[in-house]
């Protein structure tokens, strides 16, 4: 592979959606050109007004210096546009069909050596690059939403991923001031997700049985362990928890009361009646706060929060 980190100068993000347009505006925040491309001509007015509405908040976070963007992302209908992209952020429709016929539409247009990384939440690394021409090139870097403000990108090798594509995209992340993982071996959801989905499994699963509200288990994980969970991960969350011997002594001598918890958890069914006691549990917990001032809370917080944490070395 011929291309380094340091000389990507331009991005093709494909498919601009919640995604896509987002790390079309880190992009941009980063002095990078972005080539947005989506079948919908809509996307164009939606690519301005993210990018707008973004910008304040990445100069807050020190990822954009310019009061306005230098290099503005540009819009295209035409994939024919990404000819001279120098890397490819893939964000289509969660799809093995539509993912890859666009890389087949992308191997067209762009250059051999030009490393495509997949957005995807689901699906594999393998399984994307399977019908490729040039398979090596192509990676899983999966953000978490919004790419421009969280700063974790998981990294994943299909079967025929090349280390060295591996190597150029996790350099090229770390340049944007993305925190970058590797996950060793390709499994459904990565790492995030998988966490993710074992914590709401259990959520669910105490709602359906009558353990706790939705708004207490919400409360109990912002304002009790989420808080750490921020900070430091379970690992550590553990070794600390084992006072002066660590996680050793918290193996040894509380390990075997989380096997019995880990026996107790269970697998819900998103059942009708589940779904039902789940949706009037939010509304009950949201109350007179509608969504964007939900979000827009979230957001303001987040931004503050990621500033602690770089203050504090974490
Ligand atoms: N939503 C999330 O929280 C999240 C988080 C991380 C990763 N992802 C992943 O990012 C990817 C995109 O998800 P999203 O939530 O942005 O979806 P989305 O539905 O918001 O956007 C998809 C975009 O792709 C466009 N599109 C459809 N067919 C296309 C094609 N053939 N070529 C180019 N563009 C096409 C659509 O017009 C749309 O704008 C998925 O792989 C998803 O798994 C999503």
């Amino acid at each position: 592979m011929r291309r380094s980190a340091e000389s990507i100068g331009s991005v093709g993000v494909v498919g601009g959606g919640l995604i896509g347009l987002s790390w079309a505006a880190l992009f941009a925040a980063r002095g990078l050109e972005a080539v947005v491309y989506d079948p919908e001509p809509a996307v164009e007015e939606e690519l301005a007004a993210f990018v707008a509405t973004a910008w304040p908040t990445l100069r807050e976070i020190g990822l954009a210096e310019a009061e306005t963007p230098v290099l503005a992302p540009r819009f295209t209908t035409e994939l024919a546009d990404l000819a001279s992209v120098d890397f490819v952020q893939e964000n289509v429709p969660d799809r093995i069909e539509i993912k890859r016929q666009t890389i087949a539409l992308l191997e067209e247009v762009i250059g051999e050596d030009v490393v495509i990384a997949s957005s995807t939440s689901s699906l594999l690394a393998s399984d994307i690059q399977a019908e490729a021409k040039h398979p090596g090139r192509i990676l899983v870097g999966h953000p978490m939403n919004p790419p421009h403000l969280v700063p974790l990108v998981e990294l994943v090798a299909g079967e025929a991923t090349s280390p060295e594509t591996m190597d150029l995209a996790e350099a090229f992340y770390q340049r944007l001031d993305r925190i970058t993982v590797r996950v060793k071996k390709e499994a459904v959801g990565h790492i995030a997700n998988r966490l993710s989905s074992a914590l709401y499994r259990e959520a669910v699963h105490m709602v359906a049985e009558g353990i706790a509200s939705v708004s207490d288990i919400d409360k109990t994980v912002a304002y009790g362990p989420g808080l750490r969970w921020a900070l430091i991960g379970p690992h550590l969350m553990y070794h600390l928890g084992g006072g002066k011997g660590g996680l050793r002594h918290y193996l040894e001598h509380l390990g075997p009361t989380q096997e019995v918890r880990w026996r107790e958890l269970g697998t819900p069914s998103l059942t009708q009646e589940v779904k039902d006691l789940l949706l009037a549990g939010v509304a009950e917990e949201l109350q007179e706060q509608d969504d964007e001032t939900l979000a827009a809370r979230r957001d303001a917080a987040l931004v503050e929060l990621l500033r602690t944490k770089q203050r504090h070395g974490l």
